[in-house]
């Protein structure tokens, strides 16, 4: 059997970059041969193996065939007559089809490294449009490689748009739609996943809630950018530059959703539009079975972030009220996540993106008062139950009022 390197592993080495995981592929070999050297099956639609000590993935030569919509419509031949050119002309792009032996030697037959050299994506084959996956791997390659340069080939760019208009996107499983987002926005330009979504036109059919934004305008006062789907972008821009936490970009992502369904007669005002996107989030994420932690703040920050733009027109018992909302007594973590959004928002603007936020410290230092109160106190005077929280709401409206003097 012949065993090479395949993959992300040598296309990142390529570009010099770390590699994470690496991945094998086995020519010649049956399943029974690889369990007899010791391998542990791990794939039960594609035979895949797990190394008997480095537990590295290696998978026999294959070639795929599509025959029915879906994730599980694949027909899938690996018997060992398979060569490595036929298991390279089934994947995505080209730089993910190069293969290289443990002694250097490389085979690249689609021309992967050329492709590297000018910052291409492009598909391998034909092949690329059985897999619906591969417009969401597109997008999220561009969304890493954009900002080393990469563009898109044109031709498969306009597979994509192909593959959208024949349904292809509506198939997908929610749970590799999330997958793939939720790794695009790990990346250092996912402003670039969603523009490459929306011009293929998948965006609309898998997330028309973000994909309505654009067009809807804003107060030029607030928003010289104006348009709705541009400041989100910017706005996540903002978030890549202050966090690597997925929850929070998510929740910029998210937080002016409710704009897309404002009435058109109140345009280019969005009063209550921070409402009006609770029920858009909680929907969005139903479907894509987003998990909780992702999907909570988003909605306490689409329900609350004019909140922290507007601290110093608020009451302390509003403020109290913001923190109890975000539940920072128990997790303070929420409160700083919140803030990071916020401060995204604020500074994803036209002309804003070198601003500070002061706002942010305002609240921590509010939010440091409230919890700072002694309740020993309001025990002994023998205060229990509702009249006991009512009394800490109290106390801690009063050290936020003193804080922000
Ligand atoms: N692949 C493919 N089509 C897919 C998924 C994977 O052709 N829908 C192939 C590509 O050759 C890819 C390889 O399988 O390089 C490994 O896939 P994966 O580990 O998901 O991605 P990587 O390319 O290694 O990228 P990443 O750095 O994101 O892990």
């Amino acid at each position: 059997m012949e065993i090479y390197l395949v993959g992300g592993c040598v296309r990142d080495q390529l570009l010099g970059l770390p590699i994470k995981d690496r991945d094998w592929v086995v020519v010649g070999a049956t399943p029974a041969q690889m369990l007899q050297q010791g391998f542990q099956q791990v794939g039960k639609d594609f035979p895949v193996f797990l190394h008997p000590e480095t537990k590295e993935e290696y998978a026999l030569a294959r070639t795929e065939r599509k025959t029915d919509a879906g994730y599980y419509g694949f027909e899938c031949n690996f018997d060992p007559t398979v060569t490595l050119e036929q298991d390279l002309l089934r994947r995505d792009l080209t730089i993910n089809a190069i293969a290289q032996t443990l002694d250097g030697k490389i085979t690249d037959p689609f021309n992967g490294q050329q492709d590297l050299e000018n910052k291409i994506l492009r598909h391998v084959s034909v092949a690329f449009t059985e897999d619906p996956v591969r417009i969401l791997r597109v997008a999220r390659f561009a969304a890493r490689f954009a900002p080393l340069g990469f563009t898109i080939a044109p031709e498969t760019m306009q597979f994509m748009q192909q593959m959208v208009a024949n349904g292809e996107v509506d198939s997908l499983v929610p749970e590799r739609v999330w997958q793939e987002m939720v790794r695009a926005l790990q990346e250092s330009a996912p402003e670039v996943f969603f523009a490459i979504l929306r011009k293929c036109g998948a965006l609309v059919r898998i997330f028309p809630q973000l994909d309505c934004l654009w067009g809807v305008p804003q107060k030029p006062q607030y928003h010289p950018e104006i348009d709705t789907g541009i400041h989100v972008m910017m706005a996540l821009q903002q978030a890549v530059k202050l966090t690597a936490k997925p929850e929070v970009r998510f929740a910029v992502l998210c937080h002016d959703l409710g704009k897309g369904a404002t009435p058109k007669d109140q345009l280019p005002s969005h009063n209550g539009h921070e409402e009006r996107g609770v029920a858009l989030i909680n929907a969005w994420c139903n479907k894509y079975r987003v998990p909780n932690n992702f999907r909570d703040l988003a909605v306490k920050v689409s329900r609350w972030h004019l909140h922290a733009h507007r601290v110093a027109e608020l009451r302390p018992e509003t403020i109290i009220k913001l923190f109890q909302g975000l539940d920072a007594f128990r997790s303070p973590v929420n409160l700083e996540n919140y803030l990071l959004a916020c401060q995204s928002d604020a500074t994803g603007r036209g002309g804003k993106q070198d601003s500070a936020y002061p706002n942010a410290a305002l609240i921590q230092s509010a939010f440091a008062a409230a919890t700072s109160i002694d309740v020993q106190p309001l025990i002994q005077q023998g205060l229990d139950g509702a009249t006991l929280g009512a009394a800490i709401v109290r106390a801690r409206a009063k050290a936020v009022q003193q804080s922000l003097k």
